[in-house]
């Protein structure tokens, strides 16, 4: 059977972005197809400066989020990154095989240090390094694909790299993944700068819809996106960025097709229209089960304290045999190597 991984970071309330270009499918898709592991990562929040009692929190409602969008715990595997400690045991392994080149020329690094930079701060080496650990995250389970948006092309790339380069110099251990991306929304763009991507840990602000932001907010947002000067509504990526998010999203949420739908619109006004709509009710049945499953913290506990028992004995296998295969003595009494 197919394995699935992928991963969600706390640094954030979570956003339609992450609902339209991850979450959604592994609730409608890859937890019925697949053998499918959903993380909360919460080690990946701690590469920026970051408030303790807020990831705590960010955490909680993450898992919350996932279930209340439909993941099942019967179906599939939903556990904390921290609770696993498969995945840094590993990362330190892979850290040994990727090279720091490799690292400095990887984007959401650049564009985070740089941020940085400029607000005076300093970077954390984990910010570095942060694509290792999610090389750990997905070779651990010997994952076949990676569902994601479109920004984590890269990291999946370089752990593709990495999984080659170890499997040659020391023995296959790992299998090499790939991603899958959503045929629509793979990069859903901020609002209010449809340039740029709509980024849970960025900003706050009217440009991001959060799953959990009232319809009337939902709305007020989407009735206030900025679009691009013309008046006809046309499907063009690169020349109409704003239309064209607006579309993709209603695309998304109604399963039609960008491009047909922008021959349905004749005005800017019922084109957003239709979209908050659209939004509202996406998000709706989540919102209702979130605020059942908010009154029933144990279960969410217990969810998550089964999915890191049955993560830990997958991964176990694995991290074990590349630390064989590396030349790491096994802790056991019978060695087996002789001297
Ligand atoms: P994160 O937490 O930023 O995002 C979680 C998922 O949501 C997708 N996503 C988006 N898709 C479309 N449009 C957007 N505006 C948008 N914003 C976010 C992301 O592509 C992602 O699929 N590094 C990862 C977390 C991670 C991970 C992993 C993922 C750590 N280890 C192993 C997969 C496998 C991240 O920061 O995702």
């Amino acid at each position: 059977m197919t394995r699935v991984f992928s991963g969600i970071k706390p640094t954030g309330h979570l956003t339609l972005g992450n609902y339209l270009g991850a979450m959604r499918r592994w609730v409608q898709v890859d937890q019925h197809r697949a053998d499918a592991l959903f993380c909360i990562v919460d080690l990946h929040a701690l590469t920026v400066e970051h408030d303790p009692a807020r990831v705590w929190r960010l955490s909680r409602q993450a898992a919350t989020l996932l279930l209340a969008a439909g993941l099942d715990p019967t179906l599939c595997t939903v556990f904390v990154q921290s609770h696993v400690d498969e995945h840094a045991r590993l990362s330190y392994l892979l850290e040994c095989v990727a090279t720091d080149g490799e690292m400095r020329r990887m984007i959401q690094y650049k564009e985070k240090a740089a941020r940085e930079r400029e607000r005076g701060g300093s970077v954390r080496l984990s910010l570095l390094t942060y694509p290792v650990l999610m090389a750990a995250d997905i070779l651990a389970y010997g994952t076949d694909e990676v569902p994601v948006g479109d920004d984590q092309t890269q990291h999946v790339e370089l752990t593709r790299d990495l999984a080659v380069r170890f499997n040659q110099r020391y023995g296959t251990t790992f299998v090499v993944p790939r991603a899958t991306h959503p045929a629509v929304a793979a990069r859903v763009m901020n609002l209010q700068d449809p340039t740029s991507k709509m980024g849970k840990s960025e900003d706050v602000g009217p440009g991001i819809v959060y799953l959990l932001d009232e319809p009337d907010v939902v709305r007020k947002k989407i009735m206030r996106a900025v679009t691009d000067s013309g008046r006809d509504v046309v499907y063009d990526r690169e020349g109409r960025p704003g239309l064209a998010n607006l579309l993709e999203i209603l695309a998304a949420c109604t399963g039609g097709n960008p491009e047909d739908l922008s021959g349905v619109y004749e005005s800017y006004g019922s084109l957003k229209k239709d979209t908050a709509d659209a939004v509202v009710e996406v998000l709706r049945p989540v919102q209702e089960r979130h605020r059942e499953l908010c009154a029933d913290a144990g279960y969410v506990e217990g969810v998550l304290r089964n999915g890191a028992e049955r993560a830990r004995a997958m991964a176990r296998p694995t991290v074990d045999a590349a630390y064989r295969a590396i030349g790491l003595l096994p802790a056991s009494a019978d060695i087996g190597v002789s001297v």
